[in-house]
């Protein structure tokens, strides 16, 4: 709990990542318990901390990687159970991939089939292959996270399906096994799952229609959280019944999902200290010493993350602040019209829930240093 700091605050560095491990685990905990007849390949681009991997390594789900340098470093964490996506393989990624036999490779485009046989070939063996199908679901989402409609550049449109498995038949290297979707991320409208299984329901009826023999069915990620309830878990039951109740699932077949930012979303904060404070004609700014450096979502996609005065915690809430990194761009900007305690130079600042699509986006810009690491466990900081 993040109240709890409080208490340490004086030794937290700034800016600092700060992990919950219990929330992590709890989260994953419910995850599991809804989830007993579904594969679960956690999506290590929400966050490749290998610390938080660690967890949810032991915990028993699978990784879903999109690189070579996350292929790498799901097989040196020790995930058994592997996919992987992505619309620009290349070919050592392809070849990485092959070699370790990895679960399946989920192919997107028509092109990328002729090269994994060829790659398949030259290593003499054969790669388990699924086809991701963009099946022009709208996720109702911001529209830089949608990736299912035909505008965007993921999978193979449902009109060229029946080409792709025709090429599929005739590629000596490639066994087949099953479909694979991923529509876009930050969904809460369960009615978007329910669009998106009726969909799938009639493509898999036209991959059956031509004889192909399905083994596993992945629906991707995309599960919401709540932004302004940090310490709200995902609602992982509802979300696994809505796919139950509406997926007409083919006897045999595995049905998976890939979900990063509803396992680790809500387990991180971003802990900064207030440089300086500014009064302009009609508001008073607050600038940190940490910014888009650090998280991007708020500059990148308007992302809304709930912040908190951490030293006054408890004290009501009565100024209002824009809320701004250091960084020398207008965009560098975390939040407007936040309302919290009256706020000075040195206080500590809590940018919540940045567990998913926070680390894994730092950069160097600006020069300004990476931020530490601090992982809290059984209510202790390790
Ligand atoms: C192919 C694929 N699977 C899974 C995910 C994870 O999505 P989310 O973090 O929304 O659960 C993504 C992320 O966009 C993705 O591209």
């Amino acid at each position: 709990m993040i109240e709890k700091l409080k208490d340490v605050l004086t030794e937290i560095p700034t800016p600092s990542y700060f992990y919950d491990i219990d929330i992590l685990e709890k989260t994953i905990d419910n995850l599991l318990s809804n989830s007993e007849d579904f594969l679960v390949f956690y999506s290590l681009k929400a966050n490749s901390n290998p610390k938080i991997l660690e967890v949810i390594r032991k915990k028993g789900l699978g990784a879903e990687v999109v690189s070579t340098g996350e292929l790498k470093l799901a097989l040196e964490s020790g995930f058994k159970n592997i996919v992987m996506s992505g619309v620009g393989k290349t070919n050592e990624q392809i070849k990485l991939a092959i070699t370790n036999d990895i679960e399946s490779i989920n192919i997107e485009s028509i092109q990328e089939i002729e090269v994994v046989d060829q790659i398949s070939q030259e290593l003499n063996k054969t790669a388990r292959v699924s086809l991701r199908v963009n099946p022009n679901v709208d996720p109702l989402t911001h529209k830089a996270i949608t990736t299912g409609l035909y505008e965007n550049k993921f999978g193979i449109n449902f009109e060229h399906l029946g080409y792709a498995l025709d090429k599929i038949k005739k590629s000596s290297n490639i066994e087949f096994i099953g479909l694979h979707f991923h529509i876009g991320s930050q969904i809460t409208d369960m009615s978007v799952f329910k669009n998106l299984c009726i969909r799938v329901n009639e493509i898999i009826e036209f991959v059956l229609e031509r004889k192909f023999n399905l083994k596993m069915l992945n629906l991707g990620g995309g599960l919401g959280i709540d932004y302004h309830n940090p310490n709200n878990i995902p609602n992982f039951k509802e979300y696994f019944n809505t796919l139950r109740k509406f997926l007409l699932k083919p006897k045999n077949v595995k049905v998976c999902v890939e979900p990063g930012r509803s396992v680790v979303g809500q387990c991180g904060t971003l802990i900064s200290k207030v440089l300086f404070k500014k009064e302009l004609a009609n508001k008073e700014l607050l600038i940190l010493d940490s910014g888009m450096n650090h998280l991007i979502r708020p500059a990148l996609y308007e992302a809304f993350h709930m912040i908190q005065n951490l030293t006054k915690i408890h004290e009501n809430p009565t100024h209002i602040y824009d809320i701004h990194g250091p960084i020398c761009e207008s965009t560098d900007c975390f939040a407007k019209n936040v309302i919290l305690p009256l706020t000075n130079r040195g206080d500590y600042i809590a940018i919540r829930s940045v567990g998913a699509y926070g680390e894994v986006m730092i950069s160097d810009y600006n020069l300004r240093g990476k931020p530490h690491f601090i992982f809290m466990k059984n209510n202790k900081i390790e």
